[in-house]
């Protein structure tokens, strides 16, 4: 396996968007420098949303200031032009819209159509292409819907590609609810790769029933090199009924490293990071690999 794979930090965003306690801002944004001295410089910190339907994201603007002196590359996510504008105002350079494969999902989530959410995006891809603004596309409910359940791949690569059409430069593929599995994860890339390159995926899994790292794995072998994934796996989507945390950050970082590929992550300064945020959120972190890692250094403190 080549070293090129690369993780995109989702801690602070899905990670945080679903928790029931407020977590002030302060925490927020060490959060976000905890990550980046662990190596996880690119990261999304934030989601410019109506503050009605996630309001633990409110305060993202002052996140994304506060991240933007630090060395790397910030995202957030917008769901139309209000929240461009508002990202812009803060200093955002690359943010994320995001789309469904799914009509339930979409209308559940962003209130809208699929074919609407596109006319949607349009003026946020040109406003942009203008002010030099990266954007990257999420496709939710690639592996399954809570609403409408089974999803074709052809749908998939459907969104996938209008995405990329109108000027996103990555498009990460959301197993929303986690119902994934390593055969049908392969099966979808090799669709959807028929339409967008491997080099402009992404892999945005969730964990919901243990397949996450498997499916990855899957993902790995059929060229997919961007591995979105949160710190001590946190996440969920408050529109997702069911859906647990994003694949654990710990435990991306532990397969890699088995396998040979340097990803530039210090494992011990993740943790930390991990664990200050699992204080805040009081609870423990449901990573595999934190959780044996802070167990051995209850038995080993050194
Ligand atoms: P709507 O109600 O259809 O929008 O919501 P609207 O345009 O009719 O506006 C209604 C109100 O919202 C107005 O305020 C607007 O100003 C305000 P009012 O006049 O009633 O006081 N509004 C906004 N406020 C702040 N920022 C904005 C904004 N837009 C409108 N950008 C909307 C449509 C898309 C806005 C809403 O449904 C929404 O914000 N949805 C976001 C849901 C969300 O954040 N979900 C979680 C993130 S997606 C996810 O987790 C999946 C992912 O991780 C991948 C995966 O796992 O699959 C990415
Ligand atoms: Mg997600």
């Amino acid at each position: 396996m080549s070293d090129d794979v690369r993780i995109i930090e989702m801690g602070p965003r899905d990670g945080l968007q679903n928790e029931k306690v407020a977590i002030g801002i302060e925490a927020r944004i060490a959060f976000v420098e905890a990550l980046v001295a662990a190596g996880l410089n690119t990261c999304e910190v934030g989601a410019f949303v109506s503050p009605r339907a996630v309001p633990q994201m409110q305060g993202s603007d002052q996140v994304l200031r506060a991240a933007n002196r630090l060395p790397g590359e910030f995202h957030v996510l917008v769901p139309n032009e209000k929240g461009y504008e508002a990202a812009r105002a803060a200093g955002a350079k690359v943010v994320s819209v995001f789309a469904s494969a799914s009509e339930g999902f979409s209308r559940a989530n962003i209130n809208c159509s699929i074919a609407e959410s596109i006319e949607r995006f349009k003026p946020v891809l040109a406003r942009a292409r203008a002010d030099g603004v990266k954007v990257r596309g999420y496709v939710s409910c690639v592996l399954g819907c809570p609403f409408d359940g089974d999803v074709k791949p052809e749908a998939v690569a459907r969104v996938s590609k209008q995405l990329r059409d109108l000027g996103c430069y990555e498009i990460s593929l959301g197993d929303t609810i986690g119902v994934g599995t390593p055969a049908k994860a392969r099966q979808l890339l090799r669709v959807v790769g028929s339409e967008v390159p491997a080099s402009c995926l992404a892999m945005h899994f969730h964990d919901t029933y243990g397949q996450a790292l498997a499916n990855l794995y899957a993902g790995l072998e059929e060229g997919v090199r961007v591995i979105d994934a949160a710190a001590g796996g946190l996440g969920g989507c408050p529109y997702a009924p069911g859906a647990t945390g994003n694949v654990a950050t710990e435990d991306v970082v532990y397969m890699l490293e088995g396998m040979g590929v340097a990803i530039g992550v210090d494992m011990d300064r993740l943790l930390a990071a991990t664990n200050q945020v699992s204080g805040v959120i009081g609870r423990p972190p449901v990573s595999r690999v934190a959780t044996a890692l802070n167990a051995r250094r209850k038995t080993r403190p050194n």
